[in-house]
């Protein structure tokens, strides 16, 4: 639990962010005690809402399963609201009425002393204003956190543009840059299981280990989202952060201690070692698709330029994809020549995010037909972790082989409600830990690798791939692996 209470500030305090994850998240928080007394929710936006509106469109809008009206009814006397003008200027002290500023002011500072932290749920261009405006309010104390929410630029010159402007205001150790995967349960799990466990690491890397794909599949589409995915595409929302982060933790160094420092100095070298990909190697390594109309889940659905509640759609729409695939590589002395093969894509067949590792063949055969070994890790929705290995199939006669898992269901062993991702990462965040934050230098060695893939993706101005919604995304991803014998796990024998 936090030991001070705090005042959390949320920027965006309307939208889909944080009526989907922060306010759930913070319910739990609060339901098991957690968050000290005192502490308030104070959620910004331009919606003009008082705190008794705000309270009730929480009510209305946000279920937890299993909450009781007694913990709502508590829950609910910490929300506030203030409605912020952000194109107003700021004056010294935040005392410029009726421009919402002035209301943050007054609640900021009267009453207790209680820690800040500023929580930007909002598009990245109102990053720097926002922070000018708390800054100019004389708001931001020493103690103040700033919490920024992905996607932190579109490319490495516009996250620089922002990280200094944020750097203006809060020094690096008050700035939380979150990566909602590096929350969940199971990418923690993937710490312990290479650094609490002595068996794996002799045999991570190059010499035992033939290649790692990591796939973040989602059924959902993008409805009513084309304002933001036409400008963002999958790579950067979900490579350039999620899918390298998970890269970074697989091909990460042992860390010399379990601490902030020294964990993302292991993650910063794993993206600075990745080998640049640009010009014609993009078309080798890289692969775009977008959705067409298909089914998923039995469900008829539309192509992603027919999806509604967008805006129409724009020549960047036909252009944006909603699947990449890459095949990355790591040069350094534990990894040469092993390929990080990336996936990851919108209207899959199914909700599935895993990392697979896939061991090399038995240097000498004796018996036919084996297939070599995989670790996998399912990160979602049923978390645990497989060990496929080769088993003798009951019977006389000539021995026949048969992969047969080994299994760890996370669910089965440890019992009670998995916390989500972001109940750990704003506790972090309260007690002021940024050990599964990203640093600056993290996020701009992540743009510096994605920015020549994008650029090249642009000026060849051709058209992703069509996939029909709920397969397995283009041919051309079957292709990046086919290319050098190598497939999909789910299209290897079970
Ligand atoms: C977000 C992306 O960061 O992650 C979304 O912007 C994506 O497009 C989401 O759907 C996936 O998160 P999760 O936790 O559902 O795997």
């Amino acid at each position: 639990p936090a030991r001070r209470p705090a005042d959390l500030v949320i920027f965006g305090g309307t939208g889909d962010l944080a009526m989907r994850k922060l306010i759930p998240a913070l319910y739990h928080c609060d339901r098991d005690g957690l968050l000290p007394s005192g502490t308030r929710v104070i959620a910004m936006s331009r919606s003009g809402l008082g705190d008794a509106d705000y309270r009730d469109k929480v009510r209305a809008e946000v279920s937890v399963p299993g909450a009781t009206p007694d913990d709502w009814r508590r829950f609910l006397t910490r929300l506030h609201h203030v409605s912020v003008d952000i194109s107003a200027g700021v004056s010294a002290g935040g005392t410029n009425a009726g421009t919402g500023w002035d209301h943050l002011t007054a609640l900021l500072t009267g009453g207790e002393e209680r820690d800040r932290v500023f929580y930007l749920a909002s598009p990245p261009m109102t990053f720097g204003p926002f922070c000018r405006g708390l800054g100019a309010a004389g708001l931001v104390t020493p103690a103040s956190r700033v919490v920024l929410e992905k996607p932190l630029g579109r490319d490495l010159a516009s996250a620089q543009r922002i990280n200094d402007e944020v750097g203006e205001i809060f020094s690096e150790s008050q700035i939380f840059r979150i990566d909602h995967y590096l929350g969940k349960e199971t990418v923690q799990n993937l710490l312990v299981l290479r650094f609490a466990n002595a068996f794996l690491e002799p045999i991570w890397n190059s010499l035992w280990i033939d290649h790692v794909q990591i796939t973040v599949a989602e059924t959902v589409g993008t409805p009513g989202r084309r304002g933001y995915y036409d400008h963002a595409g999958a790579l950067r929302d979900m490579v350039q952060n999620h899918l390298l982060q998970l890269l970074c933790l697989v091909a990460m160094e042992p860390p010399s201690r379990n601490d902030r420092e020294a964990i993302r100095d292991e993650k910063v070298k794993v993206l600075q070692a990745l080998r640049p990909i640009s010009g014609t190697e993009a078309d080798r390594f890289t692969v775009r698709g977008q959705y067409t109309a298909g089914h998923v889940g039995g469900c008829a659905v539309p192509g992603y330029l027919d999806e509604p509640g967008s805006t129409p759609p724009t020549e960047a729409s036909g252009r944006v994809e909603t699947f990449a695939a890459i095949r990355a590589e790591v040069k350094n002395w534990r990894w040469a020549g092993v390929p990080f093969y990336l996936r990851t894509g919108k209207r899959m067949p199914f909700r599935h995010s895993e990392i697979v590792v896939r061991f090399k063949d038995v240097p000498h055969s004796i018996f036919p037909g084996g297939s070599p070994n995989r670790l996998v890790l399912r990160l979602q929705p049923s978390e645990g972790i497989e060990l496929h290995l080769m088993a003798k199939e009951p019977g006389a006669g000539e021995v026949a082989l048969r992969p047969v898992p080994l299994s760890l269901s996370f669910g089965q062993a440890f019992q009670g409600r998995v916390p989500e991702a972001y109940e750990r990462l704003l506790m972090d965040v309260l007690t002021g830990n940024p050990t599964l934050f990203m640093r600056r230098d993290e996020v701009e060695a992540a743009w510096q690798w994605i920015d020549p893939i994008l650029a090249t993706w642009e000026t060849a101005g051709t058209p992703p791939e069509p996939y029909p919604a709920g397969t397995a995304g283009p041919d051309g991803a079957r292709e990046l692996l086919g290319r050098s014998g190598r497939t999909w796990h789910e299209e290897e024998p079970a």
